[in-house]
């Protein structure tokens, strides 16, 4: 077996390994365990894991690869975050003050602040100045050894800025070394031209700029020639009391699906409008947010193939004290994700590492179920898990090294990076 790529004598290699689909139930305890664990790529593909010496008898010529010596430290699948809006311009520091000050939320929002301050500055921005501001958040993530990450639209509101938003993402995406997920959200808010007129800002979306988002496609160049991709994987709803009912997500979604995107929904964040349940009954990839979701509503997401993402950062950002009931989730069976939702307005949070701190407190999960919701369930939350989210032969190369001694200090330990090396498609970043 051939190899350009080796890590050895990891004191923990954890695999997340789950060939069958996403960790539920008492899988995800499970992290898939190597002690004195090594892992082998070639061209960027994981070709074999297991213990140091087993690994290295398998192949023709170990010194023809790179070596990394993990004695002592700890690897794990890059963490995958499947929810952010890492795109915007500008920032609502100021918002922290006014809610310090007791004003919620949703009543910055109504006053014209909150995400329609952001969509100010993101249409004000030019494609470079949007892309300028955002690649240093990218890097910080990539840092904290995110590898993959999904990024919605939904600060521009217009189709013009929307699609400067997906064009912005698509050149991120090829310049930088993390793979993101791209997910048209138009339906983020209504703007403000058609304050008081939701339903005709859902026909603007249904009609005109879903056909025009589905219908778009950029150019990948390579050296066997020249490919398509869509502008946008997903399409996704704020689908919250005072933003866009269930009738209205209904809508978005049922056209979204009818032009073959997958779908994603902001549900239960505030209120529990129904919007769990919408999401299992439309067979969407995920359901997002889910701290106000009702026991009904959690089992049948619980029986459906929807992964239910946790996005503790926002609760926690907000200063609130609710997050979402992941023991109850596990319990029923349910398929349970984290992400950061990265935004400029609840969450400014790059880092994977803190959200996994915050849901081993909050959302009482172990250190070893956080780190699977994190990497191999989070991967199947973006359709993506057969590429990406755990170390298993065939699977793409990302790979973090953290300098600790035991995988337990992901989650005890917080507020500084123990990621020491990350690998991206088996390339040092
Ligand atoms: O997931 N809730 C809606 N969207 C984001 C917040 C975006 C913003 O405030 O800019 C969220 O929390
Ligand atoms: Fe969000």
């Amino acid at each position: 077996m051939d190899a350009d790529l080796l890590i050895i004598n990891a004191a923990q290699m954890l695999t997340c390994a789950s060939p069958d689909g996403p960790k539920r139930g008492a899988a995800l305890a499970d992290p898939g365990l190597i002690e004195d664990g090594a892992l082998a790529s070639l061209e960027g593909q994981i070709v074999a894991v297991g213990r140091t010496a087993e690994l290295l008898a398998l192949l023709d010529d170990p010194a023809a690869a790179h070596v990394i010596d993990a004695t002592g430290k700890v690897v794990l699948p890059g963490f995958v975050d499947p929810h952010t809006h890492l795109l915007w311009a500008g920032d609502r520091a100021g918002e922290l003050e006014q809610r310090i000050a007791g004003a919620t939320y949703m009543q910055i929002m109504q006053a014209g602040g909150g995400i329609m301050s952001t969509v100010r500055a993101t249409r004000a921005a030019s494609l470079d100045e949007l892309i300028a501001q955002t690649l240093p958040r990218l890097d910080t993530m990539m840092a904290h050894g995110t590898t993959t990450a999904e990024v919605k639209t939904g600060y521009g509101l217009d189709l013009d800025s929307e699609i400067k938003m997906l064009d912005a993402i698509r050149l991120l995406d090829e310049e930088h070394p993390m793979d993101l997920v791209p997910t048209f959200m138009a339906a983020h808010a209504v703007p403000a031209e058609y304050a008081g007129r939701t339903d005709a800002y859902v026909d603007l979306v249904v009609e005109e700029m879903l056909p025009a988002v589905a219908d778009l496609r950029y150019t990948v160049e390579t050296v066997e020639g020249e490919y398509y991709v869509r502008a946008a994987d997903f399409c996704d709803v704020f689908c919250e009391a005072g933003v866009f009912d269930l009738a209205q997500t209904r809508r978005i979604l049922e056209a979204a699906a009818e032009l073959g995107m997958g779908l994603k929904l902001h549900a239960d964040e505030f209120e529990p409008i129904g919007g769990a349940a919408l999401a299992a009954e439309l067979g969407a990839a995920s359901a997002d947010h889910l701290v106000r979701t009702t026991d009904e509503q959690l089992a049948s997401l619980a029986a459906s193939d929807t992964i239910a993402v946790s996005l503790p950062g926002t609760p926690f950002g907000l200063g609130h004290h609710d997050f979402t009931r992941a023991r109850r989730l596990i319990e029923l069976g349910g398929a349970l994700a984290l992400a950061s939702d990265l935004n400029p307005g609840t969450c400014w949070c790059e880092s994977m590492q803190f959200i996994v701190a915050l849901a081993c407190r909050y959302l009482k999960l172990t250190p070893a179920e956080a780190i699977n919701a994190a990497t191999i369930n989070a991967a199947h939350a973006l359709n993506l898990g057969r590429y990406v989210g755990s170390l298993e032969a065939g699977k793409q190369a990302d790979v973090l090294v953290l300098d600790i001694p035991d995988y337990r200090h992901v989650g005890y330990r917080f507020g500084t990076n123990l990621v020491e090396t990350v690998i991206k498609r088996g390339a040092v970043v």
